[in-house]
């Protein structure tokens, strides 16, 4: 059934186009051509070794330590993928302490680097395995009918295990377990990963730290904001609520806010003049502007970038990422692009002193879109 010839001698094409990244030369192949004129016939055994592997048994030994070496670095490299992962836990207040740009970045780069070292500990050891162990030649069969018989579906059963064991699968037990034992953290990482999916969030994500009577103070500078500081048509300032520490009530000095808490609390405070307001807008809404100056979250209710362009003219605020843009005029209504939901407005007000206040929370979830975030408590 068979017919073996080393490729050079059967005048077959040299392959060099074709071929592979990682696998072996065609000057080292053999090729078998199975016939056409018995395709159900009885495969007549193994091949023997001297024909098919282009090695000698020393050298395959040699390559079956150096590719079970590889896959025990990998299989290293996974468990340290897992104390990596442990070695960050979260920080006291529960948040995730990759939160924290210093530490998410050693936390990154650890478990980027065990990830990669896995992965490359598997590569190298299967191709040092398929260049050095395998057997090097080409089986090819004529085309006739599309459907087996089951001769033949028998026939490649027995092709299947004895390409098996001519692999090294079977017959080499080092490299199989180190192969399998590589991969065993990586199949379960998926598994612990899960963990950072919980716990669930409950309402947090629909609530910041506004609330009735906070300040409003000027990004940066911490300075409360006054309604004179918005006179001007077209004024835009980005404001933070004013926590205060100890000595409180504007006497404390303002508190510095968590990367969380800025992105959930920011917001654009905008001075329109009032006859610009379109009628779109709720009696709610308008009563949540004070004198003309309305405040939005800065925060794109597509995936989250910070709205931070305003056009005047056209009260358009534009977010830079995918420039979806919203009308100030109209609550903060998409106009263009990706976003689904308008910007949250926040209600304000001013104080017995003349500062803007808010006048509660915002009105709906900020960020970015999720399951139900239009919805109430
Ligand atoms: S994040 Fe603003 S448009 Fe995509």
């Amino acid at each position: 059934m068979t017919d073996k010839s080393k490729n050079n001698d059967n005048g077959a094409s040299d392959g060099s186009a074709d071929r592979v990244i990682g696998t072996p030369s065609p000057a080292e192949g053999t090729a078998i051509v199975a016939g056409s004129d018995d395709p159900g016939a009885e495969h007549p055994g193994a091949y023997p070794p001297e024909e098919t592997h282009a090695h000698s048994e020393e050298q395959q030994r040699r390559a079956e330590k150096t590719a079970s070496m590889w896959f025990l670095i990998a299989f290293l490299a996974g468990i340290g993928f897992f104390v990596a992962y442990f070695a960050f836990p979260p920080n006291g207040e529960g948040e995730p302490a990759i939160a924290d740009p210093q530490i998410g970045q050693y936390s990154n780069m650890a478990l980027g680097g065990t990830l990669a070292l896995a992965l490359f500990g598997i590569g190298a050891g299967m191709t040092v395995w398929a260049r050095w162990i395998m057997p090097h030649y080409e089986v090819s069969t004529p085309y006739d009918d599309l459907s087996s018989s089951s001769e033949e579906k028998g026939s490649f059963g027995d092709f299947f295990m004895r390409s098996a064991d001519e692999s090294g699968f079977t017959k080499r037990p080092l490299l199989r377990r180190t192969l399998l034992l590589s991969m065993v953290p990586l199949g379960l990482a998926p598994i612990v990963l899960l963990r950072d999916t919980g716990p669930l969030p409950g309402d947090k994500l629909k609530h910041t730290l506004w609330e009735d009577g906070l300040r409003m103070v000027v990004e940066g500078t911490n300075k409360p904001i006054k309604e004179a500081d918005l006179a001007e048509d077209g004024a835009m300032i980005t404001a933070f609520p004013l926590v205060e520490g100890e000595g409180g009530e504007h006497g404390g000095e303002a508190q510095h806010l968590s990367l969380n808490d800025q992105a959930k609390t920011v917001v654009l405070l905008i001075k329109i003049p009032e006859g610009d307001f379109k009628p779109g807008m709720t009696e709610q809404q308008m009563n949540w502007t004070h004198n003309g100056i309305v405040a939005y979250s800065k925060i794109c209710t597509h995936v989250g970038c910070p709205a931070a362009l305003y056009e005047r003219g056209s009260h358009r605020i534009l977010c830079p990422c995918h420039q979806s843009t919203f009308d100030a005029a109209d609550g903060a209504k998409v106009v263009f692009g990706p976003a689904h939901r308008p910007l949250p407005q926040l209600p304000i007000g001013v104080d017995d002193e003349g500062y803007l206040i808010a006048k509660g929370d915002f009105s709906e979830a900020v960020g970015p879109t999720f399951w139900d975030a239009e919805k109430g408590d």
